[in-house]
């Protein structure tokens, strides 16, 4: 592990004994009162060094405890050149269509375009902006192995990109992208399509790594991959004019500035004035190597272009032209096969726009996986500053390509649902991964800023993690559903169950890590932390439940109780006996957790309102509070909004809020199915002036105070009654555990099921066909997509939900 601070801390034993010493002042031979007195006086700063000692060197220690790596075997064993098939990929989702390695020193490819006519102003694409309004983009199939499609629409072009990645050799194999250009219109309109090459230097220069251009192609070098070649093959159509250029850029983030200042003024006879790439001033500092080499090409559509990347030693020729053609034919075929196998959407009658709109949900779900290598900032109640997590890298799913294009601990616990579905070995290697995050505390970052490129994109205020701050323990219950539904990869001939018997004591001091950190002052009861009350927000924010702004107490407090995070541990408990049953360890304490927190009266004594007949979290709480305009006394800062309390909070259950929390007890399956107060659940529901909408269960409740409410002036809502589909997910989930046991709401449960998938299904549809994107929630008035996109994070869920494969 690298750790970036140098601190003085000495250690802690020894720094004990060294003072410890000096307080063995002796009076044994000397009556002296001067001296005895002397050395009462020596005892006593000895006794205080000591003290200090301790002090300081607890302190340092503490200090270091949340950057400390936990001290267990590494879950993930094999990575990089060790796992050939799935060594090069789409592992950039940031970008419209790049490809690196897993490996933290990957070269890493990319593509960029713009539009010739200055008069389109539209500047170069690059990254996935949401600014750059794209009618559509997204893969169309992606297997996450060996081949992906993708539409990226930008009228007047269309760009379809592929690829397919060849394993062989020694060197991590082969792969070759296509970028295929069309026109939308019949005008044939001249567009700039760039293909580059660059060398990630965010750790610092590396020798060992080169690379150049030469006659048109990219070349270059690095330990792991040798001497690699990448060649632009046009297919078909038509190259009016190439350039390229060898240049240094100090960060993958900055590609496009560094782009942008390498173009010149060329005179052309067709087009006048034309931008070409020219040579790199900053290469004249004898310090900067060449790590970015781009190559311009000016083509008119129908234009079709390989890029061939190969290295030595191949088996076999790299794929381009009719063979690729027919490779990806054949690649697409398979992909259809398999997902009819796994989803079954054409024998359950759905149209082949609606397959067509899952398949796509999925594969983006797929192929917004990313490797990230880097170090988090992290701060501890120990540490003065944020302090450098170790770099470690990271193989995740992404909630959006645009407007998230990092790892988000619970929202993994939801992809790996999808992942699962089609691929339960990539899905335990990206669990793998986020379990090596893991520290000594037993904690996980919920955000993962890993790299330059990811950084970049961060908001300075979210960019360090405290190690008080939890996030829902979906993951856990990710894991304990593949192991029950895919016991058999866990038989102890397969590496899979190698790889859990590593995961486990990470997964138990993670568990162990909520039992402690998260506790309530009720026994039985858990409390989220990091809530704070800053007189602006209208209630303060509970980002680490994951429901950011859902209203809770409105005045945060220790004797405050979350309903949701105790079904959270419940299900959590659940999770660890099911996986130590599996792994043939001990279950009883998790067992013993787990039907202590399922126990209803308990349950009910801390949360159960017989007021209102719901359930809710309990804490100081008022429901007067409202937004008032103050004038600040410095003249220059005008006025502000700040939150006024016109009633004075209560220790209270909050029941005003009535929306997702107060679900949890269903939506994680604590209740039995005999319980009257699921009765309770299920007739709330139903009533649409709640929770109810044609587009799928809303947040909170529309007779909520703070429905549609903003927190801040601003701070639009968020958790306050649009509809999310990761919630949706768990209800139909739990819907169809209770309809299916035998219980006096069996069949109200069935058929709240029916309806609420066929809206939800239902809206998510057609959003996609009126809009192009999957959303990051749907508002609960008109349905309509709202938040980021595309956003194929746990939207995309909807492909399980059209499959009615709900396993937690
Ligand atoms: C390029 O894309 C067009 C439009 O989708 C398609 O008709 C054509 O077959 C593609 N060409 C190649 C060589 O992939």
């Amino acid at each position: 592990m690298v750790r970036h601070r140098k601190t003085t801390v000495p250690h802690k034993h020894g720094n004990i004994n060294e003072s410890g010493s000096s307080s063995g002042a002796s009076e044994s031979s000397i009556a002296s009162r001067a001296f005895h007195l002397l050395s009462i006086w020596k005892t006593g700063v000895g006794v205080m060094c000591f003290i200090i000692a301790v002090y300081v060197g607890t302190l340092g220690y503490l200090e270091t405890r949340v950057n400390t790596p936990l001290d267990e075997e590494k879950a993930v064993q094999q990575s990089g050149l060790a796992v050939p098939e799935r060594y090069w990929g789409t592992y950039r989702p940031g970008v419209y269509f790049g490809i690196k390695s897993r490996e933290p020193r990957s070269p890493v490819f990319g593509m960029m375009w713009y539009e010739l006519a200055a008069s389109a102003h539209k500047g170069i694409r690059h990254l996935c902006e949401q600014n750059d309004n794209l009618p559509t983009y997204g893969w169309l199939r992606h297997d996450g192995v060996n081949f992906g499609e993708q539409l990226v629409s930008d009228p007047p072009h269309d760009i379809h990109t592929s690829f397919i990645t060849t394993p062989g050799g020694e060197y991590g194999g082969q792969w070759t992208a296509r970028i295929n250009i069309t026109a939308t219109g019949k005008e044939n309109t001249p567009i700039v399509l760039i293909w580059y090459g660059a060398l990630d230097e965010s750790m610092g220069a590396d020798e060992h790594s080169i690379l150049w251009a030469e006659y048109g192609a990219l070349r270059g070098h690095t330990p792991a991959i040798g001497n690699f070649k990448v060649h632009l093959v046009p297919h078909s159509g038509k190259l009016i004019h190439t350039s390229f250029s060898e240049a240094h850029c100090s960060g993958l983030h900055l590609l496009k500035e560094k782009f942008y200042s390498l173009l010149r003024v060329e005179k052309h006879p067709h087009f006048g004035r034309l931008a070409v790439l020219g040579p790199d001033d900053e290469l004249n500092d004898k310090e900067k190597g060449i790590n970015f080499v781009p190559i311009q090409m000016l083509i008119e559509t129908p234009f079709v272009l390989d890029v061939v990347y190969s290295t030595e030693g191949l088996p076999s020729p790299p794929l381009k032209g009719d063979e690729y053609t027919n490779a990806l034919e054949k690649y697409k075929k398979e992909f259809d096969v398999k997902f009819e196998k796994e989803f079954n959407l054409k024998k359950k009658g759905y149209s082949d726009q609606d397959i067509k709109i899952a398949k796509a949900a999925m594969s983006n779900m797929i192929g917004g996986i990313g490797y990230f290598y880097g170090a988090s900032r992290v701060q501890s109640q120990y540490t003065k500053e944020p302090v450098p997590y170790w770099r470690a890298p990271l193989y995740t799913a992404v909630p959006s390509r645009s407007f998230f294009p990092r790892g988000f601990l619970w929202d993994e616990g939801f992809h790996g649902l999808l992942i699962g579905k089609w691929s339960p070995e990539i899905q335990l290697d990206i669990a793998a991964h986020w379990l090596d995050l893991i520290n000594v505390e037993g904690w996980i970052p919920r955000e993962q800023i890993l790299g330059a490129e990811a950084l970049a994109r961060v908001p300075k205020e979210f960019v360090v993690q405290s190690n008080a701050a939890a996030n829902p323990p979906m993951l856990l219950l990710q894991i304990a559903k593949l192991v029950r539904t895919k016991p058999q990869m866990f038989e102890h001939r397969y590496a899979s169950r190698h790889t859990l018997d590593r995961m486990f004591p990470r997964l138990q001091a993670w568990y162990q890590w909520f039992q402690t950190t998260q506790k309530g002052e009720e026994p039985t009861s858990y409390r989220w932390r990091g809530r704070e009350d800053d007189g602006l927000q209208l209630n303060p924010k509970t980002l680490t439940s994951g429901l950011d702004d859902y209203p809770r107490a409105s005045h945060p407090s220790d004797i405050e109780r979350h309903v949701d995070l105790r079904c959270w541990m419940y299900a959590a408990a659940d999770a660890m006996a099911t996986i130590a049953k599996v792994l043939e360890r001990d279950t009883d304490k998790f067992e013993a957790v787990r039907d202590q927190l399922g126990d209803e009266d308990l349950l009910n004594e801390l949360h159960w309102s017989s007021h209102t007949q719901t359930y809710a979290d309990y804490g100081l709480h008022t429901d007067g509070v409202r937004f008032v305009r103050q004038n600040s006394k410095n003249q220059q800062e005008g006025s502000k909004v700040v939150r006024s309390v016109t009633i004075a909070p209560q220790p209270r259950l909050v029941t005003s809020a009535f929306g997702y929390v107060s679900l949890f007890p269903m939506l994680l399956k604590v209740l039995k199915p005999e319980s009257e107060k699921l009765g309770k659940i299920l007739e709330m529901l139903d009533k649409e002036e709640l929770l109810w909408s044609p587009y799928g269960l809303r947040s909170l409740s529309k007779l909520s105070p703070l429905y549609m409410k903003r927190n801040t002036e601003h701070d639009p809502p968020y958790w306050r009654g649009q509809v999310w589909a990761n919630i949706n997910y768990l209800a139909l989930s739990a819907l169809q555990h209770y309809a299916r046991a035998a219980g006096p709401h069996g069949p109200r449960a069935r058929e709240l099921h029916r309806r609420l998938r066929d809206n939800l299904v239902g809206n998510i549809l057609s959003e996609y066909k009126r809009t192009g994107y999957l959303w990051e929630q749907y508002s609960g008035e008109d349905g309509h997509g709202s938040g980021c996109k595309p956003f194929s994070g746990w939207t995309a869920l909807v492909t399980l939900i059209m499959a009615d494969e709900y396993y937690l």
